[in-house]
């Protein structure tokens, strides 16, 4: 069956639902990771969101052993160019974070001290491998825990080796959920929009993402999300936690 096929007790998202929005995860900084390349693609990827309703947006470069350029220095130095070069043409609030792989490149980022998705600067977004779970990162949560940082787990639904009673483990150990969007829709396959929308009517999330890397294609998939009432407003209230961080 396709994941596109109708279902009678779900709805499109109604018209305006990212009036006044706040998105914490984008990869939106031109030219550092696999997201938009050219500041020319960037200035359309903000002006699309605008176009949606965004107000404030985060940025957050992909930190990982990839792409060891990327490090605090020289993405903060990436942002300010882009700034005082397109400051005045960018529709959006602009604010600087960063996705931290928990890999072996994790502890240099470290010690460099994270960008943070708060004001607080304690809530670090974090990713794992998509394949399999690895003990080394529960260590290296665990060591950022201990010095006052909270993870902010993104993506969850797309971890091909989770499920529910990890989901729930997590929870349990303070970890903050962060769901992609466009999961809702598909976008990465069945297995993770049935486990969006479990973990989503569960409560088990924290904030939502896009998560954007190019804009092609994001129309249609924002027109395939179809959520029942109760979970529109779920997803709703994640939008409005999303403005705590603003
Ligand atoms: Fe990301």
């Amino acid at each position: 069956m396709s994941i596109f096929s109708f279902d009678f007790n779900r709805s499109s998202l109604p018209d305006g639902f990212f009036e006044g929005a706040c998105d914490i995860h984008s990869h939106l900084l031109p030219g550092v990771d696999d997201g938009f390349p050219t500041e020319e693609k960037t200035l359309a990827g903000l002006a699309f969101m605008e176009r949606h309703g965004f107000k404030k947006l985060k940025m957050t470069p992909h930190f990982m052993k990839d792409n060891p350029q990327n490090t605090r220095e020289a993405i903060e130095q990436k942002f300010k160019a882009f700034l005082d070069e397109h400051g005045n043409a960018v529709p959006v609030e602009l604010t600087l974070g960063g996705e931290y792989m928990l890999d072996a490149c994790f502890p240099d980022r470290f010690a460099e001290g994270f960008l943070t998705l708060d004001k607080e600067h304690t809530l670090v977004l974090c990713e794992t491998s998509y394949m399999m779970a690895d003990p080394m990162a529960r260590e290296m949560i665990y060591q950022i825990m201990l010095k006052g940082y909270q993870p902010v787990i993104a993506h969850p639904e797309r971890y091909m080796y989770a499920a529910m009673p990890l989901y729930k483990r997590w929870k349990q150990k303070d970890y903050l959920l962060q769901l992609n969007l466009l999961s809702l829709a598909g976008a990465y396959g069945k297995p993770a929009r049935d486990k969006a929308r479990e973990l989503l009517k569960e409560g088990l999330y924290d904030y939502v993402g896009s998560d954007l890397h190019r804009i092609e294609n994001v129309d249609q998939m924002l027109a395939a999300i179809r959520l029942s009432t109760k979970e529109t407003d779920l997803l709703a209230q994640l939008l409005e936690n999303n403005k705590q961080l603003a």
